[in-house]
């Protein structure tokens, strides 16, 4: 697979299937850090998605990994539902016109307020992590005379090899619910009769997932717990496996990501298709990482007897994975610096935290000058939507490219 990201000369191009874009070009005029967000490769993504699921499964896309409107939309163009976490995403969901039909809702702490919100005319999945969640959730239906559909989130116990942050089917974590959970559950259903149906089960253990052999696991043992409610005399419809599957930040090549995807679902579909259930999955990262790009311009360049630090008019309050899980994205020059050998600096943000470091020991071409544009690449997923304004610097702006 060629790169998608190349020089042409001195200058860094961004091949896309209808006409490459010289980045410098881009940037220029801008006068603060901003992302830029390709919609191809989400768009390819998504697509990769339905079809290695089927065209019977229902894709939810995890908004909460970027939820920019115009990504919104075009995940709603494509036909995939949303899975949100808050009132706030259910909101941003309306407004890019999904339908309460294509909506999941997703959390740990779910308040009245916002159950109130996906009850008043119900969405289509509330995924459940507690049973005071459930109990919650029937009084509010109740009060509204609605019926409340729910899914219960199961914690399959798999301890996920990823980052311990991002970690979440773990019996150490605070998502989901173990076997141990089942017989209050099943009496809180009887308990809230009409106002709660029982439709699924769900389950997601972590992120940035580049081995589909823990996400099997979680499916295989989440499968006995599926037969148990069935048996009960429940209706289940759907099995959602979740999303997690990660990216190779370290390079280009999309072969092993997309091949991951069709892995897992090679090995859980027919599994999935003996219980007769309709199979629902929550990709975020996958479908949106590559879609981002960072791009800011360097402020100081400063060389201490230890080391060399790029400093940039952005850092942890733009984009904080870095900082907060160690995380690794490349950093490319927009130009070229030829005359000046590979130049080794850790790039860093204007934050006074001495965390600020979106990359350690970079090599970048050449040394860089005041004024010059870095782009940081693969930020699409947990990059704005993660933003603050610490120490009241400006928020990040968001560009969104569509040349398709
Ligand atoms: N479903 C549920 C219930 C989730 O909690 C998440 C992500 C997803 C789906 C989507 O997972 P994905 O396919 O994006 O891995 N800020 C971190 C990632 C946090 C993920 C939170 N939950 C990062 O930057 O790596």
């Amino acid at each position: 697979m060629s790169e998608r990201f190349y020089y042409k000369g001195e200058d860094l191009f961004l091949a896309r299937s209808s006409q490459d874009l010289e980045l410098k070009k881009f940037a220029d005029g801008h006068e603060q850090a901003f992302y830029l967000y390709d919609l191809e490769p989400f768009e390819e993504r998504a697509q990769h998605y339905i079809s290695c699921f089927g065209p019977e499964a229902r894709i939810h896309y995890a908004m909460k990994a970027n939820s920019h409107p115009e990504i919104l939309k075009r995940a709603r163009d494509l036909g995939l539902g949303v899975d949100l976490v808050s009132g706030g995403e259910l909101q941003k969901a309306l407004n890019a016109g999904f339908s309460r039909e294509q909506m999941i809702f997703s959390g740990v702490g779910k308040s009245k307020k916002d159950l109130e919100l996906a009850l008043q005319d119900p969405i289509s999945q509330i995924n459940v992590e507690s049973p005071m969640e459930l109990d919650r959730i029937g009084e509010i239906a109740k009060s509204l005379k609605k019926c409340a559909r729910v899914a219960f989130r199961y914690n399959p116990n798999v301890n996920a090899d990823t980052h311990p942050y991002i970690r979440t089917g773990f019996k150490e974590n605070k998502f989901g619910m173990d076997e141990s959970f089942l017989p209050e559950l099943t009496d809180l259903l009887k308990r809230h009769g009409e106002n709660v149906r029982l439709v699924g089960l769900t389950l997601h253990i972590g992120s940035q997932l580049l081995n589909v052999d823990s996400s099997v696991e979680a499916v295989e043992k989440t499968i006995p717990v599926y037969r148990y409610f069935n048996d009960l005399g429940h209706k289940l419809e759907s099995f959602d496996v979740g999303g997690g599957l990660g990216i190779d930040y370290h390079s280009d090549n999309y072969e092993s990501e997309f091949q991951r995807v069709e892995e897992f679902a090679r090995r859980v579909r027919p599994q999935l298709k003996s219980l007769g259930c309709r199979i629902f999955a929550e990709p975020g990262r996958f479908l949106v990482a590559r879609s981002g790009i960072l791009l800011a311009q360097v402020e100081y360049i400063k060389k201490t007897a230890y080391k060399n630090f790029v400093i940039l008019n952005t850092g942890m309050h733009h984009l904080m994975r870095p900082s907060l899980y160690k995380a690794y994205h490349r950093i490319l020059p927009l130009k070229k610096r030829a005359e000046s050998s590979s130049f080794l600096c850790d790039v860093v943000g204007p934050v006074c935290e001495s965390s600020d470091v979106l990359g350690y020991d970079v090599s970048l071409e050449g040394e860089p000058q005041q004024g010059d544009w870095l782009a940081i690449l693969d930020t699409g997923a947990y990059g704005a939507v993660m933003a603050s304004s610490y120490n009241s610097f400006s928020r990040e702006l968001e560009v969104c490219i569509d040349l398709t």
